[in-house]
């Protein structure tokens, strides 16, 4: 009774008194209108990363891209950085990755996990959609950790991740595919990306769709992004044919230097997994 008396009494004093939670700065207007897109940076998002330190405000929605949509706030003074970009990924039952077996191959012998686990994991698309979150975020961390250029992961939820943006003020750094270089800074950025893939492999992690696409191009630099589909070389039983791949594809946006002949690109990508085969990458 005392209590109500009490309460009632503040809320004359303080009639526009709200809940402490809200009283945290509320996202602009702009994150509202996204709530009904799946990939939005919705309120709960938004709460995690504050309450993480992670942000500050939402400030805009970047890109919305094939497999998720990333999104751009201010950094918490605690990360030290002036902005944070946050992926939030698609459904994973809409997810478009080429051949999902080909990417759940050699996982799952290596993951701790009891069958029954696995069983459970498989069956649960949110279970999954963590799974990929998991697999960028470490691969994130352990790159990053050595010193590759890929952005610092800062943390993650079951279906989003927070990472260092790209970024020159609140301008996204543009992919590789959509900068004009010449030829010297398109050697260095070419070498840069194949010194990157090698150091990789050195740590067992192959990309798996690296491109022109998922490589960005800051401060004359290559930063390589979008790893939920890495795989780890010492795993999988196509270790080999998807470094190809990656290095194939990689190399073909430099063609026009030419530096991207496919023969060579597969010489090298055999060359390298010989290398790597034989302990003589490090
Ligand atoms: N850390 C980042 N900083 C700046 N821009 C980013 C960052 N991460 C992603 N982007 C932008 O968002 C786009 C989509 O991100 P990506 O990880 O490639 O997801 P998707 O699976 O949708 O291709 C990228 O092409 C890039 O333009
Ligand atoms: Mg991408």
């Amino acid at each position: 009774m005392g209590c109500c008396i009490k309460t009632v009494a503040i809320n004359l004093i303080f009639p526009f008194r709200q809940p402490l939670r809200s009283v945290r700065i509320r996202p602009i207007q702009h994150a509202r209108a996204q709530r009904e897109t799946e990939t939005a940076l919705n309120d709960e998002l938004i709460d995690y990363y504050h309450g993480e330190a992670i942000i500050g405000e939402y400030i805009t929605t970047l890109k919305s891209g094939k497999e998720a949509t990333v999104h751009l706030c201010e950094g918490h003074p605690s990360t030290g950085l002036p902005f944070v970009a946050i992926k939030v990924y698609k459904d994973i039952e809409r997810r478009s990755f080429r051949a999902m077996g080909t990417y759940l191959d050699g996982r799952l012998e290596h993951t701790i996990l009891k069958r029954r686990d696995l069983l459970h994991t498989l069956s649960d698309p949110s279970s999954m959609q963590g799974y990929w979150v998991e697999v960028e975020y470490g691969t994130l961390g352990l790159l990053h950790g050595l010193g590759l250029p890929v952005p610092r992961p800062l943390a993650r939820t079951g279906s989003s991740l927070a990472m260092a943006f790209i970024g020159d003020g609140t301008d996204p750094a543009p992919r590789l595919k959509d900068v004009s270089l010449d030829r010297d800074r398109a050697a260095i950025a070419h070498d840069e990306l194949m010194m990157a893939v090698e150091r990789m492999l050195a740590v067992d992690t192959i990309h798996g769709d690296l491109s022109a696409y998922n490589t960005l191009f800051h401060d004359g630099r290559v930063v390589i992004i979008d790893f939920p589909q890495a795989v780890d070389a010492r795993y999988h039983s196509q270790g080999e044919a998807m470094l190809t791949r990656d290095i194939v594809n990689a190399r073909s946006y430099f063609r026009r230097w030419g530096l991207g002949d496919q023969e060579e690109s597969e010489a090298l990508a055999r060359d390298l997994w010989r290398r790597y085969e034989a302990r003589e990458l490090y």
